[in-house]
Formats: C-alpha cells, structure tokens, sequence
C-alpha cells in the first residue's frame, strides 16, 4: 500500500515549498537507476542509466514542473506558459490539468516529436507553433509572462531547477554516494545546472563524501557551448535539444568548472548508434536527444579519456516513445503471414 509520493513530498525538507504549497504531483520521481552491462563491458566501468523516460509523461521535466505548477498555484495563478521543444510543454500541460490551470505552449513549428505534440493536445494545452526555433520561443514566452496575466514555467523559472535536483538525490540515495562522474545531454542546459545543484547540496550536508565530474554533450549541430558562440541556426535530429542559445549557458560552465568536467558534442549519427545500442542491447527505449549522453560517453571511452573502474551516471531523459520515427526509420519492415503456424514458424527462423 506504499507508493513513491513525487518529489515534493518525498525531499520537502530541500526544496522551497511550505505546509501552505498546494502540491500538484503525477508522483513523478523514483525512477529507475538501471545497470548498463553492455555500456560497462565497453568502457571497463561500472555504468548506470537514469531512466528519466519513466516519468508521468515520459521525460525528466516533471520533476520540475510539480515544483513550477505549485508554486504558480500557490501564487494565485491561472494559467501557464512555456516555449518547448516538446517535453516541458507535454509536462506543463499534463500538470495544468492537474491544477485546474490554463496551459499555453510556444513550439518551433515543424520541429517536435509527434508523441510531445499529441500528449500537449490531448491534455488540453492552448498551442502555437511558431515560425522560429526554441530561443525564438523562449523569447516570445517570456515577453507574453512579462506582460500578460501568464506564469512562466520554463527552467528560467528556479523552482524547476529546484525541482530537478532532485534526480542526483535519487542517484546518491540508491548508490550510497555520488558516482564518479555524471553524464546528460544538454540543450537549454537546466538540467545540467540542477544535478551539480543537488549534487553540491548532498555533498555539503554529509548525504555524500564527494561530488562528480559533470560532463554534459550537446548535438554538433547545436553546440553553442562547445563552440563559445549562439548558433543561429541550430540542427540536430534530437529535436529536444536543437537549441541555439541556451538560458542556462553560464551554470553549465560553472558546473563544467566547479567539477572538473566537460562539455564535449556528439554527431547525429553518434547519437543514433548510441539510440540503437540502448535499445537493442541494454533493453532501453530512449528518445534520440536522451542518447546524447550515452553517445558522448562512448566517445570519450574510445579516445582513451574514460579510466576504466570508475563508476558513471549516464540520463537518459527521456521515453523513446516519444519519437519512434527513428525507431521504425530504416527498420525492415515485418512480414504478413497467413494463420498458419508452419509457415509462421519457418518466417521466424524456428523451423
Ligand atoms: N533531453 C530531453 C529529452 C529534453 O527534452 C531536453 C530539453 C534535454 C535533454 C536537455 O535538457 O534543456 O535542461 O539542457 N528539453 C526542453 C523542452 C528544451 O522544451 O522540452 P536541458
């Protein structure tokens, strides 16, 4: 009869809410940490997946739109917006319902996964796809919350970076201290910025005797950070983190800095490999910008910059579900077999 109780409830006492907070959850949290045999095998050290894709609606930002949406609720109020590459508006959306609120999504139009946009839909989200990309979005959402009666839930908002943080705390608590170094993909670079948040904070308060080396990967074709420069025009085939100029660039440095760590890129066929191992072999279906980290993790490994013995968090933040194009692109297609078992049998090599 006990059930994980979402991350309010579960790290009250570090996040800033109080007794009065309404606490709007989908439970969102306590995900699984998988060990990775194949990924272990390959680098010579002991690997772990968050598995951020098994999240309420598929991908880590519930954990910081529980913070956001009560927060608003608490605040008085209506209604909610987010400029999104998919997974915050699929969130905020999901969450609103919950609240009783009003959501509004910002996406670049023509460029997010099927799966985001039918799960803003079907929640109810009032959306606009915009004739730009997601800095273009981001912009145009903070504008309207600057002068409309519309809170701003995008990870500009420090509560869901509060929020987030709270994916170390888990990696801490199951693994007994903080692993030797951390993995994500990075796109408007919040999360990275969380994690070394709570990573830091466990540390100080004794939950943990060291911190991890943070090292983030961005998509080559949306590598701002690697590059030292916006880049106007960003492409990758992760859509989720086709980012151009992210809101969180200078954190991301610091968390690069403060832990010795790095921000690298990863090409989109990197990606892809890294997409397919997951699923193929280690059994978990991720979405392409989730694979990013996995990809960034291989690479190191074969430029001889990972010591083997260590022990590594990669997330994998979010579901393959989400955009399963790539699932079935290139995949042959199944065979159509009549109600026979003797010909079924010899389709399937059994015979
Ligand atoms: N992975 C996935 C699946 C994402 O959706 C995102 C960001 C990231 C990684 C990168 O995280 O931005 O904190 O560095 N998605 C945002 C969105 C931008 O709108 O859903 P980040």
């Amino acid at each position: 009869t006990h059930q994980w109780r979402g991350i309010i409830e579960e790290y009250r006492d570090r996040l800033p809410v109080s007794d009065t907070t309404p606490v709007v959850t989908l439970r969102e949290g306590g995900t699984p940490l998988v060990p990775a045999q194949v990924l272990s095998e390959r680098t010579g050290c002991e690997v772990h997946l968050k598995v951020e894709g098994a999240n309420p609606t598929g991908s880590f930002k519930d954990r910081g739109m529980t913070m956001a949406i009560s927060k608003a609720k608490e605040e008085g109020a209506k209604a909610v917006i987010c400029a999104s590459t998919g997974n915050t508006s699929a969130s905020a959306a999901a969450y609103a319902v919950r609240a009783g609120m009003v959501s509004a999504v910002l996406v670049p139009q023509g460029k997010i996964a099927l799966g985001k946009m039918g799960q803003a839909l079907v929640h109810g989200a009032k959306i606009l796809q915009v004739d730009g990309n997601f800095d273009d979005c981001l912009t145009l959402a903070r504008s309207l919350s600057e002068n409309y009666p519309v809170a701003l839930v995008n990870s500009v908002n420090p509560v869901r970076i509060e929020g987030q943080k709270t994916a170390a705390f888990e990696i801490v608590d199951m693994l007994g201290d903080a692993p030797d170094i951390h993995v994500l993909p990075v796109g408007n670079a919040g999360n990275i910025t969380a994690y070394w948040k709570g990573y830091k904070e466990y540390a100080a308060d004794g939950n943990s005797t060291r911190t991890p080396r943070m090292w983030g990967f961005q998509a080559s074709g949306s590598a701002p950070i690697v590059r030292g420069e916006v880049v106007k025009d960003p492409s990758t085939i992760a859509t989720a983190i086709r980012i151009g100029n992210p809101a969180s660039w200078q954190y991301a440095l610091a968390a690069r800095d403060e832990s010795g760590g790095a921000i690298d890129e990863v090409t989109d066929r990197e990606i892809l490999r890294a997409y397919r191992l997951l699923a193929a072999q280690e059994g978990v279906f991720v979405e392409p910008a989730s694979a990013a980290s996995v990809a960034g993790l291989l690479k190191a490994a074969e430029e001889g910059k990972v010591d083997p013995g260590q022990r590594i968090v990669c997330t994998v933040t979010g579901n393959g579900l989400k955009d399963p194009d790539w699932a079935v692109a290139g995949a042959p297609q199944p065979v159509t077999v009549p109600v026979d078992a003797a010909t079924a049998a010899e389709r399937l090599g059994l015979a």
